[in-house]
């Protein structure tokens, strides 16, 4: 069964007080609201993690994720973190592959496979993202470009493996700049990228295999995305750093 997932991805924001102040809004707000077996992932900094994780200790479906990682286990990686490092906060998964990571610090499919297996072999699970900018969308080369992403980010796993990582389809465009993808074009990539996992690993894997869209989600549009077949939550960046919004958002199932 796949489940439905809301992760807050904070990028670089929120100081460790700030996190705190965040984290306990927004378990304040849950508090009175039923959102069934919704999993919630919070994924603040790196400073604030093991406090974040403490926080959501015990509590059913909230778990905390790193936003990305180094692949080896220790070592002389000046600033890098460790999966190791990662798991002894508590948190659960890491998210592998943002754009931002890809475009700002060049990391290639290729370090990201590696990622992808130093998180599985510490028993985290990546929240993988693929997605397109916009000239290769607007080349209608989208669905090229998110295959080779995902044929070299994650299919060196195996059939067992992959069930358990979580997909996130971020375009690009939509991301920060309130230029939501509509229904229909998540659906269309969503639905695309569930069929390559059939093909590689059979229905039942694909069937399994969470989706999440990112970009410009909001309590506003996330209704409309949540109901296409194919698109089992969201990856929320600003809208997970305002307490009400993040929860809108999951109440939007
Ligand atoms: P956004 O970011 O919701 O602010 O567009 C999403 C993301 O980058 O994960």
């Amino acid at each position: 069964m796949r489940k439905k997932i809301v992760a807050g991805n904070w990028k670089m924001n929120k100081s460790h007080d700030e996190s705190v102040k965040l984290v306990n809004e927004t378990l304040q707000l849950l508090a009175n609201e039923n959102i069934g077996d919704t999993i919630v992932i919070f994924s603040p900094p790196f400073t604030a993690l093991e406090r974040v994780g403490s926080l959501i200790h015990n509590r059913k479906n909230i778990f905390s994720a790193a936003q990305n990682c180094y692949w080896e286990k220790s070592g002389a990686y000046t600033g890098e973190i460790s999966t190791t490092m990662i798991k002894a906060t508590g948190a659960s998964y890491v998210i592998i592959g943002h754009s931002e990571r890809r475009q700002y610090f060049n990391e290639t499919n290729e370090q990201l496979a590696l990622k992808v297996n130093a998180v599985m072999a510490e028993g985290l699970t990546p929240i993988f993202c693929c997605g397109e900018p916009l000239d290769v969308r607007e080349a209608s080369k989208h669905e090229q470009l998110v295959e080779e992403q995902i044929r070299k980010g994650i299919f060196q796993l195996t059939k067992d493996e992959i069930a358990q990582v979580v997909i996130a389809y971020e375009p690009v465009w939509a991301i920060g700049t309130g230029k939501v993808a509509t229904d229909e074009e998540a659906q269309q990539m969503h639905a695309f990228i569930r069929k390559l996992i059939a093909t590689e690993y059979g229905n039942e894997a694909a069937e399994n295999t969470s989706i999440l869209y990112g970009g410009s989600c909001k309590p506003s549009n996330a209704k409309g995305l949540f109901s296409q077949p194919d698109i089992d939550g969201g990856l929320i960046g600003g809208a997970s750093l305002v307490a009400a919004d993040f929860v809108g958002i999951m109440k939007s199932f």
